[in-house]
């Protein structure tokens, strides 16, 4: 996801810093931000001009510090792994600007535990992106414990900037989005283990039957099983039984069948 938000912002006229410690992941980052952009420039979304500024205005990175020393916003987006993100922001914290928003692009995880290891959390927000990040219009904003009013004020600010339409939440475990989103996706997931019907018609059912863009598991392989598991533990330890992951999810995930990102999931993709 990091990607995407890098070039909505880069697009929207941002200068971008985008760092990731692992090379094939940084040419991947690019090489999806340059077919995006072709996209949208065949669909008359956007001008040459504009994908041409948003490939020059993003700036490639070897080190977190080179990323963020002289950043106004920082928008983490590791994996969903709360020591991850803790240790990342303790060494942001140590090398931004110390006016600097610090964003996490968590789906479900506690945005006050993450600000708890700066030295001021309340200039520490969850910013909350949907996938894919160039299409979809929600920034979900979320509010933790000690953030600050300037800092959400902040960050609905950015959210205008980038084009996108914010709502705030309070920090929450699976805030407004990902709580209901997962627990669909999940019931869809027993229910094809219950046989109720093929991956295919559960998808078309809600498609055609509740005009949802995309069917859950689908939407599954798009966001990532590993993604979608990560925030299912969470939610089982955090609000209980009904969200206890199913079996295929973990065993798939197991597999390394991660959705489209690695080829296969529900279904399989072509990389
Ligand atoms: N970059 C640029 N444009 C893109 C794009 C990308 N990565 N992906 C799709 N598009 C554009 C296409 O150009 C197309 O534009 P037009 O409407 O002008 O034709 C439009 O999006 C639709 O694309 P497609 O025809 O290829 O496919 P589609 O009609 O099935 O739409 C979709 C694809 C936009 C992904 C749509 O299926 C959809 O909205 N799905 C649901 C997505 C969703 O629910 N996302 C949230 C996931 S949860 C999450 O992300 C949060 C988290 O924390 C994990």
């Amino acid at each position: 996801m990091g990607a995407g938000i890098a070039q909505v912002a880069a697009a929207q006229g941002y200068e971008v810093s985008l760092y990731d410690p692992s090379q094939p992941q940084l040419d991947r980052a690019l090489s999806g931000m340059r077919a995006s952009l072709e996209k949208l420039v065949s669909k008359a979304k956007i001008t040459a001009e504009i994908r041409d500024r948003a490939l020059g205005s993003v700036r490639v990175v070897r080190t977190v510090g080179a990323a963020v020393e002289q950043a106004t916003v920082v928008i983490e987006a590791v994996p969903e792994r709360m020591e991850i993100k803790r240790s990342l922001f303790e060494e942001v914290d140590r090398l931004a600007p110390a006016g600097a928003l610090l964003g996490s692009n968590t789906s479900s995880l506690s945005i006050t535990e993450i600000a708890s290891c700066v030295r001021d959390p309340a200039r520490v927000v969850g910013l909350h992106f949907f996938n894919p990040v160039p299409v979809m219009e929600l920034l979900e904003v979320v509010r933790g414990v000690r953030t600050s009013e300037e800092t959400v004020d902040a960050a609905m600010e950015l959210a205008k900037g980038l084009a996108k339409t914010a709502i705030v939440v309070r920090d929450f475990p699976g805030f407004a989005t990902s709580r209901l989103g997962v627990a669909i996706g999940a019931e869809a997931m027993r229910m094809l283990e219950q046989g109720v019907a093929s991956a295919e018609d559960i998808d078309r059912a809600m498609e055609l039957g509740y005009r949802h863009p995309m069917g859950p598991l689908k939407l599954t392989d798009l966001v990532g099983l590993d993604v979608r598991l990560a925030i299912l533990e969470h939610l089982h330890r955090e609000i209980g039984e009904q969200f206890r992951p199913p079996a295929i999810l973990r065993q798939l995930v197991r597999a390394g069948k991660l959705g489209k990102k690695t080829g296969e999931g529900f279904y399989r993709w072509d990389l």
